[in-house]
């Protein structure tokens, strides 16, 4: 089936809407530890970028990030497919007093904003949801001339992590694809700068042991294996996410 089918936004509506009314969605939360590293140069990336500007937090959900850079940017637009998630990101920003927040329901690949409309976008793990080419064209024509966007996305590649998705299909649409190589090549027909770094491949040995002494003394020592191995380019795809920043 062609990912432009329209069935394809409705089961990422529909999968996504069911889980942001289930309060067991966060179960899957603690192998975030193995990437709080990229969390934390995201989260700067955010402000360094976010500041003063006009962004867009493309497929926001809850609008998290949206909302916590709100005081500081110009003006904030969120955007989802999931209407359950909108609602909450609008009552959280009238609940706040956050004017120059919007959130609107919005399929990525073809977004009302006009050409040229922001100087930051930016998103956690929403390009694998969609049409690779039509989401890099999209974001590249919404970013005004010097614009960033920045994203972090799962890649595909590591055998061990491939195979535990395989084992959790209910935590996942059947229609994501976390990213590879030929998606890097393609940003870079749309992009000027092209940059992604990569996070989690011996750190998750680290997450059994997060609520312990030891947790975050691993963590550290694995992340500095990890950036040792991925100065070797063929095991940057052997990563678990990539921090990409693109710039037009
Ligand atoms: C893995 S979640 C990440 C959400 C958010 N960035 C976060 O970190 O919590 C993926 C999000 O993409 C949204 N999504 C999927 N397909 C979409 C589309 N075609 N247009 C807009 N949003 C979409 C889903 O509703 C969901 O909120």
């Amino acid at each position: 089936m062609s990912r432009n089918d329209p069935s394809v936004i409705e089961r990422e509506r529909d999968f996504h809407n069911a889980r942001f009314t289930d309060e067991n969605r966060l179960a899957q939360g603690k192998y975030y530890f193995a990437i709080r590293d990229c969390d934390d140069e995201y989260e700067r990336l955010l402000l360094q970028y976010g500041r003063d500007a006009v962004v867009l937090d493309y497929g926001c959900a809850l609008g998290e990030y949206a909302l916590r850079l709100a005081p500081v940017a110009k003006a904030v637009h969120g955007i989802d497919i999931s209407d359950v998630a909108i609602e909450t990101a609008r009552a959280e920003a009238k609940a706040k007093g956050l004017t120059n927040a919007h959130f609107d329901v919005m399929d990525a690949h073809a977004t009302s904003f006009p050409d040229n409309h922001f100087d930051f976008v930016f998103g956690i793990g929403i390009i694998h949801h969609l049409e690779t080419r039509r989401s890099f064209a999209e974001i590249a024509r919404v970013l005004k001339p010097g614009g960033v966007a920045v994203f972090r996305e799962p890649l595909s590649g590591n055998v061990l992590i491939d195979l535990y998705r395989k084992a959790t299909p209910a935590a996942r649409t059947v229609d994501e694809h976390p990213l590879t190589a030929a998606d890097y090549k393609l940003a870079g027909e749309f992009f000027t700068r092209n940059d992604w770094r990569f996070y989690g491949l011996v750190t998750p040995g680290s997450v059994p042991f997060r609520n312990t002494p030891a947790g975050v003394p691993l963590f550290n020592l694995a992340a500095a294996v990890d950036r040792a191995l991925f100065t070797i380019p063929p095991m940057r795809w052997q990563a678990w996410n990539a921090l990409m920043t693109l710039g037009k």
